[in-house]
């Protein structure tokens, strides 16, 4: 019924421009924002509003940037016991949206970097789920996928942003949420035949995500195809935080895949209306009037 996420907290310097810069170019853009980020803490965020009990483990600084990073899961009810003062500035992403929605993202670690096994919780009893990312040491995220599966949690890890393959990490997953580029970074290949190349290597379900084009999800039994919610996207940060946000808060409810998959999607696309990353999550309520048909 709860959900343990460990993984990054960042503020999100964000700026619109008329398109993102190519190497050695400099392009004006808006006024700049900033507002709660980070891949961890913005799934945190997803899954708590999707109406999951979350807690987070993780680190921040005690810098100018700190309230900002924690205000979107103070304000969603994360429970953040496990979360680390350290000497070290709050971990900063630097964004550029272009008039799409699409973005590129630089990420100054800071304090997400000075995260150690040492910081994660003792006991593992209260939650049934872990939500893992890849923005945070390997030997912390490997340490809390061993310890999890140890202790019969289910392992979720969405292997963003991509690094070489970890084999002890891919044994201890559960479930392996990747997009187009990270399948491709982990398994050399696309579709279903990489997905499912994934499945010989620990985990017992892979879902690609496929932007515009939907999902796609593998277990040994089945296959299930997705097609994205259709929306005119503003701006896509976090929309991929927020399908692994829901996914697992209604995986940890009971609910079948199939669902969870149909919730996701619905609320990525969601997230891609508005402008931010937590700032952007839709509420249990406006997924439920997509999926019921009232809105
Ligand atoms: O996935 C989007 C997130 O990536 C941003 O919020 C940014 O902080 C980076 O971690």
């Amino acid at each position: 019924m709860s959900v343990l996420v460990v993984g990054s907290v960042n503020a999100d310097l964000t700026v619109r421009a008329e398109r993102i810069p190519a190497p050695g170019e400099t392009v004006l853009g808006g006024d700049a924002t900033v507002s709660p980020g980070g891949k961890g803490a913005n799934q945190a965020v997803a899954a708590a509003l999707a109406g999951a009990r979350v807690a987070l483990c993780g680190a921040v600084g005690r810098d100018a940037f700190r309230e900002a990073a924690l205000r979107g899961l103070t304000r969603a009810g994360v429970d953040l016991g496990h979360l680390h003062t350290v000497d070290a500035p709050t971990g900063l992403a630097l964004i550029t949206v272009s008039p799409e929605g699409e973005n590129a993202i630089t990420v100054a670690s800071g304090a997400n970097a000075h995260v150690t096994p040492s910081h994660l919780p003792e006991g593992w009893g209260s939650f049934t789920h872990l939500l893992l990312q890849g923005e945070l040491p390997p030997e912390v995220t490997r340490g809390a996928a061993r310890r999890a599966h140890a202790a019969g949690l289910t392992v979720v890890l969405n292997a963003a942003p991509a690094r070489d393959p970890d084999p002890d990490l891919l044994a201890h997953t559960g479930h392996l949420i990747v997009n187009e580029h990270e399948v491709a970074v982990l398994a050399g290949g696309a579709g279903e035949e990489a997905a499912r190349s994934l499945l010989r290597r620990g985990p017992q379900t892979v879902t690609v995500t496929l932007g515009g084009e939907g999902s796609l999800t593998v277990t040994p039994e089945a296959t299930h195809r997705l097609p994205a919610h259709p929306v005119a996207p503003v701006d896509t940060t976090g929309a991929g935080d927020t399908f692994c946000g829901v996914l697992v808060a209604w995986r940890s409810s009971g609910r079948p895949l199939p669902e969870a998959l149909r919730a996701a999607t619905v609320a990525a696309a969601l997230a891609c209306t508005r402008s931010g990353a937590q700032d952007a999550m839709p509420s249990l309520a406006e997924i439920g009037a997509i999926l019921t048909g009232t809105r």
